[in-house]
């Protein structure tokens, strides 16, 4: 079976064609998680393209998390979700972009006055409406993490706005975070949280907490994300300093 072509007239560098090429032959589940990818070499004959052309393109998705290498055994399709950690990316768009079906269970939605914790984390006032959304998020029929979400009363008419995404409600009112600070620690599974994914207590986790901000600095979110340790490894561009 062949992944495609490129287009003739298409003006974009050939390493980017292939890429998007690679990119939705994942999004569309042509190619599955584990699956190997062809060779280099036969990737360059089936594109009509050089080595160094398969090689970047390569290189590209694998920074992206989509594709990862295995030491003497070639490229593959990540199993494990290569989460970035400097991307400001939602849960439903890193799944959607591995050709993975996004879904939440609600544990429960609700609204209230904030708690000296919250308000501290979020900057609000005390007694400032807040709502709390916390829910069991799966990709396909797996679960893969627990999230507890804060959201000032002002990002939000309700908390009925949120069906699934919560970035995209947020992003519909104008309140979707463009900047967030986050914090990461290793976790093992307190029993209840254990039931809720389908793990066994004491397994380890993923928390990362994230603290989103709006364009004027006001706070947008506060969320506490456990992520499963067998599902996730966390992924980072660094730069050097000097
Ligand atoms: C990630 C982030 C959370 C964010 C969530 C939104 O999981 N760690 O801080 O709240 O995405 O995801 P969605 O828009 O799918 O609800």
């Amino acid at each position: 079976e062949t992944i495609g072509r490129l287009a003739k007239d298409d003006p974009a560098p050939l390493y980017l064609q292939l890429q998007r090429a690679l990119r939705d032959a994942i999004q569309s589940r042509q190619l599955h998680q584990d699956d190997a990818i062809p060779p280099e070499r036969d990737l360059a004959e089936e594109f009509d393209v050089s080595r160094i052309t398969v090689r970047k393109a390569i290189d590209g998705l694998v920074s992206e998390g989509l594709l990862t290498r295995r030491r003497g055994a070639g490229t593959f399709v990540a199993s494990r979700v290569e989460k970035s950690f400097s991307k400001l990316s939602s849960f439903s768009e890193d799944m959607i972009s591995r050709g993975r079906k996004p879904h939440s269970e609600w544990v429960s939605k609700s609204a209230g006055a904030v708690t000296p914790e919250e308000s501290l984390s979020l900057g609000l006032s005390p007694g400032a409406l807040v709502y709390r959304f916390h829910r069991v998020r799966y990709a396909d029929n797996t679960t893969m993490a627990l999230e507890y979400s804060t959201i000032p009363g002002y990002c939000l008419a309700s908390p009925e706005a949120v069906t699934s995404s919560l970035y995209d409600a947020l992003e519909k009112t104008g309140h979707r975070p463009v900047r967030a600070l986050q914090r990461l620690r290793a976790v093992a599974f307190l029993p209840e949280q254990a039931e809720r994914l389908g793990v066994k207590p004491g397994d380890p986790g993923l928390f990362i907490e994230r603290r989103g901000f709006l364009q004027d600095g006001r706070a947008a979110e506060f969320t506490q994300s456990y992520y499963r340790g067998d599902a996730y490894d966390v992924v980072a561009e660094l730069n050097d300093i000097s």
